[in-house]
């Protein structure tokens, strides 16, 4: 029997692939060995340097809130590789803010690429894998979209969108053998949590309040999306992957026996 969780052959769109978890994925994808792998991103240089350590991996310069883009995109990668199977709908950026301080140019801004940019994805590339008779749609959302912050309002708002989009494309597409997920991972050790680059060891300190005890690392997102991208899934539609150490499985209450806070 072959491997179900391999996706060799495949052609797969990557978004936000710079860094951070969108790496990681095109990383544990090439370990799967996927036929190519487009990493879209607008931080050329990274880029580059991704592509130019992997010949199975080419850099597009994408802004995910560019409708234009998304087209010349997805046409190219079909035109080049005769096919699209998978896309990862990751980019996204975060907020700090209380709703009252935020600008409502920072909250549109954060609405048009982690909602936006997530809709013109699944717009864009749902015709050709129709065409395609198949293929798979994965979009990252966080546990902020399954249980609010504060001092993330917008952020969290998006994210409950991009559930809320993930299941709706997954009732749609799924007569048409796209099937559509969406990962949740909370307190992973990226630029966008760790801007410093803190080690390892210093950012699992500040995750004492998660019951495994420390923050996750991008590669462990990286294999739940790999997970649901591959045929070792083919029965999840609509599925909602949190990968977060327990952070958001209930309430973990001090000063209980066998607490150790
Ligand atoms: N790090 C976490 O703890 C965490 C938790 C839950 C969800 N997430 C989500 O995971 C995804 C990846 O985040 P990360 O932690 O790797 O962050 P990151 O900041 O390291 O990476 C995000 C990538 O998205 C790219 N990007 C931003 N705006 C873009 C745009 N308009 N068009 C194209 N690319 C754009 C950035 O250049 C960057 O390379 C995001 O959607 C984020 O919200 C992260």
């Amino acid at each position: 029997m072959s491997n179900p969780f391999l996706l060799t052959d495949r052609i797969a769109i990557v978004t936000g692939a710079a860094r951070g978890i969108g790496k990681a994925i095109v990383e544990t994808f090439l370990e799967a060995e996927i036929g190519h792998v487009v990493a879209a991103d607008v931080l050329q240089e990274e880029l580059n340097e991704l592509a130019e350590a992997h010949s199975r991996v080419s850099a597009a310069v994408l802004d995910v809130t560019d409708e234009q883009g998304w087209r010349e995109l997805a046409a190219a990668t079909v035109e080049a590789h005769g096919g699209l199977d998978i896309l990862i709908n990751n980019a996204g950026i975060l907020v700090f803010n209380l709703l009252e301080d935020t600008p409502p140019e920072d909250f549109r801004r954060l609405l048009d690429v982690n909602v936006n940019g997530v809709f013109l994805g699944i717009h864009t590339v749902a015709p050709h894998m129709k065409k395609r008779g198949g293929g798979v749609i994965i979009n990252t959302s966080s546990v902020s979209g399954v249980v609010p912050n504060n001092a993330t309002g917008a952020y969290g708002a998006s994210k409950f969108a991009v559930r809320g989009l993930t299941r709706s494309a997954a009732l749609e597409l799924g007569p048409h053998g796209i099937r559509v997920n969406s990962v949740h991972p909370g307190g992973v050790n990226t630029p966008m949590t760790n801007p410093f680059g803190q080690s390892q060891d210093v950012i699992d300190k500040n995750y004492y309040f998660i019951p495994l005890q420390r923050g996750c690392r991008p590669d462990e997102v990286a294999k739940g999306v790999l997970y649901l991208a591959s045929d070792a899934a083919a029965y999840c539609n609509g599925t909602e992957l949190v990968i977060d150490g327990g952070m958001i499985a209930g309430q973990y209450l001090p000063g209980m026996p066998g607490s150790l806070l």
